[in-house]
């Protein structure tokens, strides 16, 4: 304690910030000076769950909630008019909306630049003040769970804000066009579980540059129109159109589709080729299993992929690979596969990419491939996968390296297992390439 009471205030109060107010403000009623350090501490974090504990049934006792918020109350009271860089609100206990407004409006007048809100309330979602989004200080905006956003034309100003996360919120699709066109310096947005309050969501900005999306809710339509994104990572469910996709300087992108059990209606995914015709110029691409499944529902509609450097696809044992040759076929100039395990559901359209079934033109779609690197994660040593990769050893014409990591939570000592160590070191001798497993 007292090596770091002698500390100069400046460096206990950053290490105050890294505390939640709760503690922070116990750990200062063990000295005075403390004390008069929780006024000045630049990053306040309250989260009633540290305070109410309500895991114990104690966040419905109406007299630990009162002391709760007066204990926010204190805390900003004692704080007064000191500039304030970092406020996280947390309430998931049914606390006083009108104190909560009251909370928000007092950290936006003291100059915050990074606000975090989740408040879930039983009964409804919590109405967000519009003045959140008047702020000429705020450049990091977090609204999680439970809260409602109104927004009014014209009472938009957020010229600094960079970063916008919306989790779990309740939107409406044309106010949520109308909030973007006013954000002029913003780069990243989560839209993270987001409820529209409408069937076509449009993203349009044009300074966004990182955009990751999870679609929870059907659509009917979903647009980008974001010229300068770099990168992009969609993952959730497949909208039935894409009218819009503009995003031709991406950097890479990630698209991990979910689709419900047993949905084979193709012509449902009819359109969705042009999500990847928007994403054609991307030098790195990364696939989920479900993404293949739909791939393959429109792969004549399939752009090719001139840029693409790096394919990262994702396997599972109940998804089959039959998207696999024409994507291969698409990527004339691919230099790095990666794969996420090997293992996939055996289809007949499997296709001419894998050994799964004997065919005349088994590993055609490969013969074509130039791609010199794979990488190939979740290895867990079955024979199937040891023949796929005598398969890609045999048919990858450039192949130089395959680096093959072991599933993380497979047994080491099974994994040395002898015939599979014997196997990989066949497979370097007969081959030109370098197959090296990492445990
Ligand atoms: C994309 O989002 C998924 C799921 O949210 C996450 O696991 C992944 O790391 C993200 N990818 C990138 C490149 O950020
Ligand atoms: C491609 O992007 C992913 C994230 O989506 C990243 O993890 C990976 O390192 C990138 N690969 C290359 C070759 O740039």
């Amino acid at each position: 304690m007292d090596h770091i009471s002698n500390l100069p205030d400046g460096v206990l109060c950053h290490i105050l910030s890294f505390l939640t107010t709760k503690e922070a403000a116990l750990t200062s009623i063990l000295a005075k000076r403390w004390l008069n350090l929780v006024a000045f501490i630049p990053s306040l974090k309250i989260d009633d769950t540290v305070f109410l504990h309500p895991e114990k049934g104690k966040g419905d006792r109406e007299d630990v909630k009162q002391s709760f918020m007066d204990f926010v109350d204190r805390v900003l009271a004692l704080q007064g008019n000191s500039p304030l860089n970092k406020f996280s609100l947390m309430c998931v206990t049914d606390v006083d909306t009108d104190r909560v407004d009251g909370w928000i409006s007092s950290a936006l007048a003291r100059g915050v630049s990074d606000l975090d809100l989740k408040i879930i309330n039983n009964e409804e979602f919590y109405q967000l003040s519009p003045k959140c989004f008047e702020c000429s200080t705020l450049v990091s905006l977090t609204i999680g769970s439970g809260i409602d956003i109104s927004l009014v034309a014209g009472r938009i100003r957020l010229p600094l804000l960079k970063t916008l996360v919306l989790d779990s919120v309740s939107v409406c699709p044309n106010e949520f066009e109308t909030l973007l066109h006013a954000l002029p310096s913003l780069e990243e947005l989560l839209l993270v579980y987001v409820v529209w309050k409408g069937m076509d969501v449009t993203v349009s900005s044009a300074s966004l540059k990182t955009l990751t999306i999870k679609l929870c809710f059907w659509l009917n339509t979903l647009s980008f129109d974001t010229p300068s994104l770099l990168h992009f990572n969609y993952s959730g469910l497949v909208a039935p159109d894409y009218p819009v996709v503009n995003m031709g300087n991406l950097v890479d992108a990630q698209i991990d589709f979910f689709l419900p059990d047993n949905d084979e209606d193709a012509h449902r995914y009819s359109k969705v080729w042009k999500l990847f015709h928007g994403t054609r110029n991307v030098p790195n691409l990364s696939f989920g299993p479900d993404t293949l499944e739909v791939i393959s529902m429109c792969s004549e509609s399939m752009p090719v992929f001139n840029n693409l450097k790096s394919l990262a696809i994702e396997s599972h044992e109940c998804k089959g690979w039959q998207a696999m040759p024409a994507l291969l076929r698409n990527c004339p100039h691919l230099e790095t596969l990666v794969l996420q395990g090997l293992l996939h559901h055996v289809t007949d359209k499997c296709g001419d990419a894998c050994d799964c079934i004997s065919r005349e033109d088994k590993g055609l779609s490969l013969r074509l491939c130039p791609v010199k690197v794979m990488k190939i994660h979740g290895f867990r040593r079955t024979m199937e996968e040891m023949e796929l990769i005598k398969h890609f050893l045999y048919y990858f014409p450039c192949l130089k390296e395959i680096e093959v990591h072991a599933e993380e939570n497979n047994n080491p000592t099974q994994l040395r297992s002898q015939r599979v160590m014997e196997m990989f070191e066949l497979y370097n001798e007969l081959s030109s390439c370098n197959v090296q497993l990492f445990i």
